[in-house]
């Protein structure tokens, strides 16, 4: 089964059959709601709203463990995340949905491994291409399929938030190698990686980041609230898409 975590301005797929709402108790605590369960098409598939059905989690208090633990628990195999970003790259324009193939991580204490503890062995992960391959092409063609452009690469730059960067952040992340920046890309993926779940981002980009182009002097955060409106259409197209291509468990 395919499970799709939905970030800021997509607590729900609106093409979603719900059947029922499951509460999934984990060893790492509570996810951040019910994994609401329904049909896309003809196929099942879960979500979960990654900040809290009401929106109310800010992305550090989000627990990434307990959200990839309950999907993992029911029998999901492959990942779809959707989050917003902040474009660096002046090609990552307000309203480009991409599909980033590289992380850097800037976050901190966050619980971002299961592989600790004295009962634990130490486990490494090989995390050199942090987002699975297989899941990216399927967005690509599913993104062909839909007629949705989506930009196949990049690299997202997880910052801790809640606030947003200052332009001399954002400089660093760009000589760093970051192409968008975000709050909630990690520990997300390496905890999928370590559940062995197929993994990959949509990332809406949503505002020139600090700085940049029409960001040069502040963040319009009323802007931010309005390509998000706009571009979730082409995200759940893209989703549905994708669904429909995830036959079998
Ligand atoms: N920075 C960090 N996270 C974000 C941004 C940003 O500019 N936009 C949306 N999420």
């Amino acid at each position: 089964m395919i499970a799709v975590i939905g970030g800021s301005g997509l607590t729900q797929l609106a093409n979603l059959e719900i059947t029922r709402r499951k509460i999934v108790r984990t060893p790492f605590g509570e996810p951040s709601g019910p994994l609401t369960y329904g049909h896309l098409g003809e196929q099942e598939v879960v979500f979960l709203a990654r900040h809290g059905y009401g929106h109310t989690l800010a992305p550090h208090e989000i627990n990434y463990r307990a959200n990839l633990w309950a999907i993992h628990a029911e029998a999901v195999t492959r990942v779809i995340s959707v989050c917003t970003v902040g474009g660096i790259a002046a090609s990552l324009g307000a309203g480009t949905i991409a599909l980033p193939d590289q992380i850097i991580d800037y976050t901190w204490g966050r619980p971002s491994t299961y592989f600790e503890g004295a009962q634990q062995p130490v486990t490494h992960i090989d995390f050199t291409h942090p987002y699975d391959e297989e899941t990216r092409q399927m967005a690509l063609a599913a993104a062909r399929d839909a007629g949705v452009a989506l930009v196949d690469g990049g690299t997202y730059a997880t910052m801790q938030g809640p606030r947003l960067e200052t332009k001399a952040e954002i400089d660093r992340l760009e000589r760093d190698g970051a192409t968008m920046v975000g709050m909630t890309g990690m520990p997300e993926a390496a905890l999928a990686r370590e559940l062995g779940l197929k993994y990959a981002a949509l990332a809406v980009v949503v505002n020139p980041a600090a700085g940049r182009g029409a960001s040069a002097r502040t963040v319009s955060l009323d802007d931010i609230s309005r390509v998000m409106e706009e571009s979730m259409g082409g995200v759940r197209l893209i989703v549905a898409r994708m669904v429909e291509r995830h036959a079998g468990p």
